[in-house]
């Protein structure tokens, strides 16, 4: 059921209720001014019969002052006049005037009194003639109250469907709005780019409509972000797909070819009888595969950078560190780090903040120097990256329009720490600076554990 119909419903229904109520009252005042009306014509009736016969002593002829007596009340509303004489017989009657309206019989049978009938007394003068009556008839107030309730019925009746009407039109003004806030909720969750709703019309709709232009806002930004950061996820693979293609092929493929050469050489010397020659090869072929070995770890490393917390905090660093010497050999960097761990959720964050400042001193900066400091106290960890290179707008002022920067703040948000990355002040370069309050990392620990528990728990039943 509609909240219009709901409210038309109870509307009609109090109308009814009062209706009620009012023809109840309107029924006992009926009764009892029809009961009234009796009495008084009666009453009147009368008073009037015994005057008009006290005059009539003197009269000569007593019987006609009686016909001309019962025809006074020819005409009356409330009253029959009849004269009997000694035997009962009735000699004359008056005419009642009659109901121009017909009133239905169980109309009548409500309100009906029941017949009043008094006898005049008639002086002496009258001996002989027999008895004068006055007898009460109700038919003609029933007709009267059975006007006055179909007119009031009438008024009635036009004033509640004007109400109604009335109601209903407001209503649908007053509710319109509400449609206009289902159609956006409806638009905006096939598409966040939906129109917004105009802030018009009744204060209290106004403000929902804020609050929900607010939503669709919020909403749009965090869809064009997602997209954003998955675009930025792809570019990343690719560029570090491309970069393991180049390793392997840059650094494995010379190792491999001069294992190739040297195995080839030995079977040479075998053949020729150069024996002596073989340990030297037997030795170039061992350092070959050392430092294949040494790559395949590097590039595992980099494969497995969530895992890195296998290996501690420090030594990550580290791997990042050769990764970027092997490329930039001119470059300092300098670490600078607590050996003792710092807690998984901390290290995760601590390391990606480093691997991404790092990558973009290397890349956007040109330095020949990076200073990497990590600070541990019992508030929580502070962590510097500091470069001297060319600083954020040596790109055509680019400094902000990348992921990554974002990425690093969103991390440290969702620690509640704090994060700044802006030119140093004592010489040139990018500092990049990040505080994490140990209650937040606790925090993320303790949902991180949760997490790991829904798994394990989903792993268990499902086993
Ligand atoms: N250490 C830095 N030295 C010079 N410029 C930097 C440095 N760090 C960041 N920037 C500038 O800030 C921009 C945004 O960085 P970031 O959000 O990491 O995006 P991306 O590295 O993908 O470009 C970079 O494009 C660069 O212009
Ligand atoms: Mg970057």
């Amino acid at each position: 059921m509609t909240l219009k119909s709901t409210l038309l419903a109870s509307i009609v229904a109090v109308a009814l209720v009062t209706l009620l109520f009012g023809a109840s009252i309107s029924y006992w005042h009926a009764l009892s001014k029809v009961e009234a009306e009796m009495q008084a014509a009666i009453a009147v009736g009368s008073r009037i019969a015994a005057n008009a016969v006290d005059d009539a002593e003197e009269s000569a002829d007593p019987s006609r002052r009686l016909h001309l007596l019962i025809a006074d009340f020819n005409g009356d509303r409330h009253l029959r006049a009849f004269w009997q004489d000694t035997s009962g017989r009735v000699i004359a009657a008056s005419h009642p005037s009659t109901s121009a309206r017909a009133v239905p019989d169980w109309f009548h049978e409500i309100f009906r009194q029941p017949e009043q009938m008094i006898a005049v007394d008639l002086p002496t003068a009258f001996d002989g003639l027999g008895s004068f009556h006055l007898q009460t008839d109700s038919r003609n107030e029933v007709a009267e109250v059975w006007d006055d309730i179909w007119n009031t019925l009438k008024i009635l009746g036009v004033l509640c469907m004007l109400v109604l009407g009335c109601v209903y039109w407001l209503l649908n003004r007053a509710l319109q709005p509400l449609s206009a806030l289902a159609g956006a909720l409806n638009a905006i969750h096939k598409s966040s780019d939906a129109p917004r709703i105009p802030e018009t019309g009744p204060s209290e709709f106004v403000e929902v409509y804020s609050g929900f232009n607010a939503m669709a806002e919020r909403l749009q930004q965090t869809e064009a972000k997602n997209r954003r950061l998955t675009e930025q996820l792809a570019a990343v693979q690719e560029e570090e797909r491309a970069d393991l293609a180049r390793d392997l092929h840059d650094e494995i493929g010379p190792f491999l070819f001069s294992v190739d050469v040297d195995a080839t050489s030995i079977a040479h010397c075998l053949d020729n009888g150069k024996e002596a020659e073989i340990p030297a090869r037997v030795k170039t072929i061992r350092e070959s595969v050392w430092h294949m070995q040494r790559h395949v770890r590097e590039l595992l490393g980099r494969l497995r950078s969530d895992g890195f917390v296998d290996i501690g905090l420090v030594d990550a660093i580290d791997n990042l560190i050769d990764f970027w010497k092997t490329r930039y050999p001119a470059v300092s960097i300098e670490l600078s780090a607590p050996s003792h761990p710092l807690g998984k959720e901390l290290e995760q964050t601590v390391f990606r903040i480093i691997q991404e400042s790092l990558s973009n001193a290397m890349r956007h900066g040109r330095p020949a120097k990076v200073e990497i400091e990590i600070d541990h106290s019992v508030e929580g960890i502070l962590v510097e990256v500091r470069d001297d290179g060319l600083g954020m707008n040596s790109e055509g002022g680019a400094g902000g329009s990348g992921f990554g920067i974002p990425g690093m703040r969103e991390r440290i948000d969702a620690l509640s720490g704090e994060f700044e990355v802006g030119p140093r002040t004592s010489s040139s370069g990018v500092i990049v600076r990040a505080w994490l309050p140990a209650s937040g990392a606790a925090a993320a620990d303790r949902t991180s554990q949760q997490q790991q528990n829904t798994k394990r728990i989903a792993a268990d039943a499902q086993a």
